[in-house]
């Protein structure tokens, strides 16, 4: 495995993946790795031939009075989970490799931005969607992989490779939870244990909701309620809503489409995002 911090070192190691024709998977991360990632990790193993993962925690996506200064690092470890995983490049970039001095064009995402955490953290996507841009360009793969548990992130990334004609395809990875359901995520870390047990609130409530939905209830408000009992007890629930699959609005009654049942909430000063999809089975 090679640790590359340029983009035109990398280019030159990539040169040789696409003499050899080999399909490149890209991974898009901004550390702390855990198990969530790796499956994306491993998505890409099974699909293509070299997987490069980056590791950038990007300013661009944090606003002023979030975490960015504190987000959890450990790249020694990263970068032991990467090689054990089997993944031929980490791309690891300082801020000024990926913005440097004079840096000012980016990707505007539209209508899926502005709901859900696009709604609580402006100028979040605005930030995503420009690296992820960025990654895409310097990368240059055949397939990117991204989670699920960042839903709205996936509908935004999908629009953008559209909308730009971007030559890759995007593929989506189920939400990798610990085994009492919390969805596994780098900020984890900052629960206390006592924090931690209330975090599961949230899981309970969605998966609560999804239970209700495969028992035929189709009325986006009682969904709503369903999941919101459980979520009474977060410190603050910053949205609880029941979105279009495809279009991020409000899903009306009775659902005849699938839908994500999307939540945001605080555990102590800790926000953490969840959702579970309502779907029909394919047939
Ligand atoms: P990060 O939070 O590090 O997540 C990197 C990728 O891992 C994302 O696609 C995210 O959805 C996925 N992921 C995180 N937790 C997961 C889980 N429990 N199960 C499955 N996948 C999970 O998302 C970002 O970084 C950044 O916004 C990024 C796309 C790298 C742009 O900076």
């Amino acid at each position: 495995m090679q640790t590359i911090t340029t983009v035109a070192e990398l280019r030159r190691a990539l040169v040789n993946f696409r003499k050899a024709d080999k399909r490149v998977g890209f991974v898009p991360t901004m550390g702390y790795l855990h198990d969530g990632h790796l499956a994306l990790v491993e998505a890409s193993r099974t699909q293509c031939d070299v997987t490069v993962v980056s590791i950038f925690v990007n300013p661009t996506q944090f606003g002023p009075s979030e975490d960015l200064s504190t987000y959890p690092r450990d790249f020694l470890r990263d970068e032991k989970l990467c090689r054990d995983a089997g993944v031929a490049i980490v791309f690891a970039p300082d801020a000024q490799e990926v913005y440097p001095a004079q840096f000012e064009t980016f990707v505007e995402p539209g209508e899926l931005a502005k709901p859900l955490c696009g709604a609580f953290r402006p100028g979040h996507f605005h930030g995503v969607a420009t690296v992820v841009c960025k990654l895409f360009n310097i990368v240059q793969p055949d397939v990117a992989f991204f989670g699920q548990k960042d839903f709205q992130q996936c509908a935004v990334v999908r629009r953008m490779a559209i909308d730009l004609n971007l030559p890759l395809e995007i593929v989506t990875v189920p939400t990798v939870r610990e085994p009492d359901g919390l969805a596994m995520s780098s900020r984890n870390r900052y629960l206390g244990e006592r924090e931690r047990q209330r975090a599961l609130a949230i899981s309970r409530g969605l998966f609560a909701a999804a239970d209700e939905f495969q028992s035929g209830e189709r009325n986006v408000e009682r969904l709503i309620a369903i999941a919101k009992r459980h979520l009474e007890t977060v410190d603050r629930l910053q949205y609880l809503e029941l979105v279009d699959g495809d279009t991020l609005k409000r899903a009306e009654t009775p659902l005849r489409r699938p839908a994500a049942l999307c939540a945001a909430a605080y555990i102590g000063s800790t926000r953490l995002i969840d959702n579970v999809i309502l779907a029909w089975p394919t047939p």
